[in-house]
């Protein structure tokens, strides 16, 4: 039997058994224990029953984190597929099942995150974007603060695809000059650079998402996260860009608590990750003009605090300000310490220490006083940000140069599912 054969025949049979909880034989058990513990044993002993002990490696298509993604789908077409089945022939029953496998395995491809991803494509992908970061952190240290910032503004608008990082064309509106993003959204440049960098090791394989994704967790690795974390890669680029989406999606620096928990709501975040993430304001500046504005009237920040910032801001209106006066260039927890004293430059800040009764309280004041702890959690948050996928539908490709989409002849389209 062909290698395509016999992974077609190994789909089949675990679709038919997944469909079939009831049954007790040797192999459905396997495949329930596989579903429920994707392990390579269990996968070695699934496919042991049924097709002779086939390596993995025959699958291509088929990682243990492929099977799990599957299952997702089949779980969520399996209504329709048993009533469907009633009807059919053992025969028919196998085909429709192939098909709808077909299609999960072909879809799910572009959604599944893996950490190695680009192992085999672009081995050097991790060592070439923590170059790169490297070096304009040592040129600017600020540009630390800046990367972080930008695979957040990625992610929450239509998900982590890049759009972000495209310029004006005829067929869109550029992100970047949405409110939150104009004069504002920087590091830019030194993505261009990794693109280029990692154009040239391994053509169109990287994709910009995903070098957003590791230059993030590279620049706070930079200035101080002592715990590194795995990031999740394959993601692809989007094809448009949307500043309506952008206005609607970024949080804005004067919401409430409330506000804030149903923003990060909308994209599936909780209010432990609003605290974990927004510790990001441990590093990087805010324009005076903002804080001017709109974000310094603050009923819960310190009198005297707020006062120095007003008068350095008035006597220079186009500078900056640290958004953690405390140690600005290290990441670090002095962000919550700040929030107990009352010292949030921003209200998004303030609030989720100041709102009485709201959960996000406690969360700060464990923060403040267990550096570990936010560590963690800022890790766990940001790969969970990390995976806002796109909507459902949405086409992406490898794009060349980050800016641009890729011309019709040379776009190399997936959709997701
Ligand atoms: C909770 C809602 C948030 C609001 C309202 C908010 C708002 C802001 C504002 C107004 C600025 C200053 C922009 C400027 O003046 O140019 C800023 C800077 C920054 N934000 Fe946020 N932010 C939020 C959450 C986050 C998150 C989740 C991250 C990353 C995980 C993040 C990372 C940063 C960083 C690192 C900077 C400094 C950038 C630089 O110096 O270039 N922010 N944010």
């Amino acid at each position: 039997m062909s290698k395509a054969a016999r992974r077609f025949m190994i789909m089949v049979e675990f679709f038919a058994h997944v469909n079939e909880p009831s049954m007790t034989s040797g192999s459905s058990s396997s495949v329930h224990k596989l579903i429920s513990t994707p392990r390579p044993e269990n996968y070695l002993s699934f496919c042991c029953l049924n097709f002779d002990c086939a390596p993995l490696e025959i699958f291509e298509l088929t990682t243990i984190a492929d099977m799990q993604l599957i299952y997702t789908e089949i779980s969520s077409q399996k209504t329709l597929f048993s009533r469907q089945t009633k009807q059919e022939s053992s025969m028919d029953r196998v085909v429709a099942a192939a098909l709808v496998l077909f299609f999960a395995v072909m879809s799910t491809r572009a959604r599944a995150l893996t950490s190695d991803y680009y192992d085999m494509t672009c081995p050097s992908v991790f060592s070439i974007v923590q170059q790169e970061v490297q070096a304009a952190v040592a040129d600017e240290k600020r540009m630390a603060a800046s990367l972080v910032r930008l695979h957040f503004h990625d992610c929450f608008v239509n998900g982590c695809d890049g759009s972000l990082l495209l310029d004006n064309s005829t067929d869109f509106e550029t992100e970047k000059d949405a409110p939150a993003n104009l004069d504002s959204a920087r590091g830019f440049e030194v993505i261009d650079k990794i693109k280029a960098a990692l154009e040239a090791a391994c053509p169109n394989t990287v994709s910009c998402a995903d070098i957003l994704a590791i230059a993030s967790r590279d620049s706070a690795v930079e200035v101080g996260l002592t715990n590194s974390y795995t990031v999740l890669l394959g993601r692809l680029d989007s094809l448009t860009a949307s500043k309506f989406q952008a206005n609607a999606s970024l949080p804005a620096p004067n919401m409430n608590h409330a506000a804030l928990v149903d923003n990060f709501g909308k994209v599936g975040l909780n209010e432990t990750d609003l605290v974990a993430l927004s510790g990001a304001h441990t590093i990087g500046r805010v324009n005076c003009t903002l804080l001017l504005r709109f974000a310094l009237n603050n009923v819960d920040i310190n009198s005297d605090f707020k006062a120095n910032i007003e008068q350095a801001c008035n006597a220079n209106i186009t500078g900056l300000q640290n958004l953690d006066l405390t140690t600005p260039d290290n990441f670090d927890n002095s962000y919550y310490s700040n929030l107990l004293k009352s010292e949030g430059i921003l209200i998004s800040d303030q609030t989720l220490f100041s709102t009485a009764g709201a959960a996000s309280v406690a969360v700060v004041q464990n923060f403040a006083s267990n550096q570990d702890a936010f560590f963690s959690q800022f890790a766990l948050s940001t790969i969970k940000m990390g995976n806002i996928m796109p909507p459902a539908g949405q086409q992406g490709e490898i794009r060349t140069n980050c800016r641009v989409v890729n011309s019709a002849s040379s776009a190399k389209l997936i959709a997701y599912e």
